[in-house]
């Protein structure tokens, strides 16, 4: 080690005393700018440290003053939310669906947020948009087999159909012509025959003749004298292309030696009051609403 600090002679800076072949290292200091904002970061993260959570300790770790954590964060902001949505709902709630309907901006709203339950609990059965599939009616268009105002909507909704639990469900059950033995085989084959004859397509006539006898007697009280279906019984439109268990002659067969009977569940209890109004709308506005 040199005792006296050696001076460059061209720069004036002194030297650390290392030399590699004549070459000697500068001791040039570090800039006063860099220096500074070296130690206004430790001091910063001393404060981040008093301030908020950092250090881990064995089982946790600090948590600063602030008490400031994300968790808290993302729950006052899903609380700010829930306040903004509660407005709406205590709206909703006040109302019914046709005044509902009858104001644009909560119409707006209803129409969003029963879609969204729409598609949580009744897109399964019948399909996104409403749209049905065999078995299950398309919600879409104006062929309704309980009703397709406000009210009839709702109460299909509230109590559901066939379903044993509501004492209110809508109720009608078509009865096994065929497997309780009520008309022959040679008379179903009559009744089908005049069943295609409604949408025009029965291939003998004759026969679609005898059956019509029999509808008559049998089935008009449900499906109405001219086929079109009745609201009360839930029977479907006979005369039009729409099906719900299919319009083959073999389907058609099916339906009255065995008939099926859709069940729909019901939402009181189930789904808010609120979210029934809300999915109402949404079917109501659906494009078959009356
Ligand atoms: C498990 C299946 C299923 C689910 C889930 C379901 N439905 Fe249904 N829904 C049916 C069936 C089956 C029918 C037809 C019943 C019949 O044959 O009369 C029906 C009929 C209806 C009708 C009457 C249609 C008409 O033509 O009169 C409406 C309205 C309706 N559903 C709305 C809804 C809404 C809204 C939801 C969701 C909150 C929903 N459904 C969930 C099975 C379901
Ligand atoms: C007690 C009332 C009642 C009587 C009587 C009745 N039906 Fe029905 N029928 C219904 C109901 C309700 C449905 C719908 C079942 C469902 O929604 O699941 C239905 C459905 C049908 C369907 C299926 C329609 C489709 O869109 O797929 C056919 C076909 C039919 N009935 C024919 C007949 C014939 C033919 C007779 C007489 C021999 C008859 N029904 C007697 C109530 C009745």
């Amino acid at each position: 080690m040199p005792t006296k600090i050696e001076k460059d002679a061209v720069t004036g800076t002194p030297t650390t005393g290392h030399e590699w072949d004549g070459i000697k290292e500068l001791d040039t200091p570090l800039p006063k700018w860099w220096v500074y904002l070296f130690y206004a970061t430790i001091l910063w993260s001393v404060v981040w440290w008093v301030l908020y959570p950092s250090w881990p300790t064995l089982r946790d770790h600090t948590r600063g003053i602030l008490g400031h954590d994300q968790r808290s964060a993302l729950e006052q902001q899903l609380a700010a939310a829930r306040a903004a949505q509660a407005r709406w709902l205590e709206r909703i709630a006040a109302a019914d669906t046709a005044a509902i309907e009858a104001d644009p901006e909560l119409l707006a709203y209803a129409v969003r947020g029963g879609e969204a339950a729409f598609k949580d609990n009744c897109a399964p059965c019948h399909g996104l948009g409403g749209a049905g599939q065999l078995s299950y009616p398309s919600l879409a268009d104006d062929d309704w087999l309980w009703g397709g105002s406000l009210g009839d909507i709702e109460t299909t909704i509230r109590h559901g159909i066939r379903y044993a639990s509501d004492p209110e469900t809508r109720e009608s059950r078509m009865p096994a012509f065929g497997a309780e033995g009520l008309l022959e085989p040679a008379q179903i084959g009559d009744v089908v025959q005049y069943v295609l004859s409604l949408s025009g397509r029965a291939s003998d006539a004759e026969a679609a003749g005898r059956g019509q006898t029999i509808f008559v007697e049998q089935c008009a009280a449900c499906h109405g004298e001219d086929g079109r279906g009745m609201r009360e019984t839930g029977a479907p439109n006979l005369t039009d292309a729409i099906w719900l268990y299919g319009g083959e002659p073999e389907q058609i067969r099916a339906q009255i030696e065995r008939p099926r009977h859709g069940v729909m569940p019901a939402w009181s209890g189930r789904l808010k009051d609120e979210v029934i109004k809300m999915v109402t709308v949404y079917v109501h506005n659906l494009g078959g609403g009356e």
